[in-house]
């Protein structure tokens, strides 16, 4: 039998007859890969349940009749997975997890499941041996009955396995390793994470099972595999951090079932994951003595306020071209903020290296942090410190103007609640809030210049 090719684009999933040098889809040049497809074997038996396969009603319904009542979600014991999920997980979802190979995938999960005493969880993994995994649940030192694992890669045996079972949770670590027998290239391959992934979402959405996908990533970022693997799934997560620094991120990218602004904090202990209910106090460096280029915003991410330690370093260029290195930030953002304190405050970066840092090896995406990105480089541009008692929240905007920001009162709260003194915000923020009820000194700021009058 001749064995079905097609090409595939590695970016997007998009799919051709033949090899084309730029992707029509997506634009990316030489992404397409030939991968070898079998779609007419009669291997109709996939599906998790046959007897479903031709019961399925795809009959027109009247959405008044449609019952609106929200099922129960799942709480785990993990407060922060709860969070970043929109509040526990939703049956019958799929949800998409990413991340760097050796962050801590697979130790959150099987964690959690281990956590899950009252639910009979499978988890399956391609990727570890049975030994391997329990010399991990060893360390997490979680007793779990309720847990079972299968180590196979092949969704045709992990079907069977599952209608033994009926597992009320099914972890899967990773697609990648996934393999269905309908399709003929390798685990990996686009079309195989398509199909296999297809295979898992009908098998959540009729069963009412969630089904988490661990997924690995890619070095510009994305999941591995195609594009149109986020689109299929309900919900898909990050879970990002500096591989140096014990803390990491549980970021939600897309969700079907709630806010995508949540994030969940952990920091890895010799016992797994933990979770951090109080980021602040460990995002910011406990010292005496405050030295320049650092300075503290207030943020929020998702509904949590969030102080956040901004570090800069400006220092004489050695070399002709000025360096400016980012961890944590945006670099066209540094540069914009560069460009801003030039025109607008006249200072002079043109010549200098510039180095911005934020604190514990996470990433903001809050764009109130811009005003102690601007104060952090002053800081360091003038040598003088600013005390330890001030913080600030206001985003920046093109013309020197510090721009509102939303849920001032909260950022507000938070910096009193850890015994700040001072925060620095926009005077645009000023309007219907009252400021009588803090202890905490609010200086409201219309324009860089002034920031820096108050300031230094
Ligand atoms: P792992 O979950 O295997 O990462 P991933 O599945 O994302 O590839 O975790 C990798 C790292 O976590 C590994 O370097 C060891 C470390 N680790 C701890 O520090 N403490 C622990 O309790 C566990 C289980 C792992
Ligand atoms: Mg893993």
């Amino acid at each position: 039998m001749k064995i079905k090719t097609a090409f595939f684009c590695q970016h997007c999933g998009y799919e051709s007859a033949k090899w084309t040098g730029k992707c029509p889809s997506c634009g990316q040049w030489n992404t397409f890969v030939e991968e070898k497809v079998q779609k007419d074997i009669p291997l109709r038996n996939i599906s998790w349940q046959e007897e479903k396969e031709n019961t399925r009603s795809n009959n027109i319904v009247n959405l008044s009749d449609v019952s609106g009542i929200e099922e129960e979600r799942l709480l785990t014991p993990d407060g922060e997975l709860n969070r970043v999920l929109g509040g526990g997980i939703v049956p019958g979802s799929l949800v998409l997890v990413g991340g760097e190979p050796g962050i801590g995938k697979s130790t959150l999960f099987l964690q959690n499941a281990l956590m899950l005493k009252d639910i009979t969880t499978l988890y399956i993994s391609g990727e570890e041996s049975a030994q391997q995994i329990k010399m991990r649940a060893d360390r997490l030192q979680i007793k779990n009955d309720n847990f079972f694992l299968l180590t196979e890669t092949s969704t045709q045996t992990i079907f069977q396995e599952i209608k033994k079972l009926r597992p009320q949770l099914v972890i899967i670590d990773s697609i990648q390793t996934l393999q269905s027998p309908l399709i003929e290239s390798a685990p990996g391959s686009v079309s195989q994470i398509r199909e296999t992934a297809a295979e898992m979402q009908r098998f959540a959405k009729e069963s009412h099972t969630p089904v988490f996908l661990i997924g690995h990533i890619t070095k510009d970022g994305s999941i591995a595999g195609p594009k149109i693997l986020e689109h299929m799934v309900d919900t898909v997560l990050q879970f990002e951090g500096d591989q140096h620094y014990a803390y990491r991120i549980l970021r939600t990218i897309k969700n079907r079932f709630g806010s995508t602004a949540e994030l969940g904090i952990y920091e890895m202990t010799g016992q797994g994951l933990r979770q951090v209910t109080n980021p602040s106090e460990i995002l910011i460096s406990q010292r005496e003595d405050m030295l320049s280029g650092v300075a503290i915003a207030s943020t929020m991410e998702g509904m949590r306020p969030m102080l956040v330690e901004v570090q800069a370093l400006v220092t004489q260029s050695v070399y002709g071209t000025p360096q400016r290195t980012v961890t944590g930030f945006d670099l066209r953002r540094l540069q914009l903020l560069l460009a801003v304190l030039e025109k607008r405050g006249g200072f002079h970066f043109g010549m200098k290296d510039v180095f911005l840092n934020i604190a514990g090896g996470i990433r903001v995406e809050d764009p109130s942090i811009d005003l102690s990105v601007l104060c952090a480089l002053l800081s360091s541009y003038e040598d003088i410190a600013i005390g330890s008692n001030i913080c600030f929240a206001g985003e920046v905007g093109l013309s020197g103007e510090i721009r509102a920001v939303n849920r001032i009162e909260q950022r507000i709260a938070e910096a009193e609640k850890l015994g700040f003194e001072k925060i620095f915000i926009s005077r645009y923020n000023k309007k219907g809030v009252d400021f009588s009820k803090f202890n905490i000194e609010v200086i409201a700021v219309g324009r860089v210049d002034e920031v820096y009058k108050g300031l230094f």
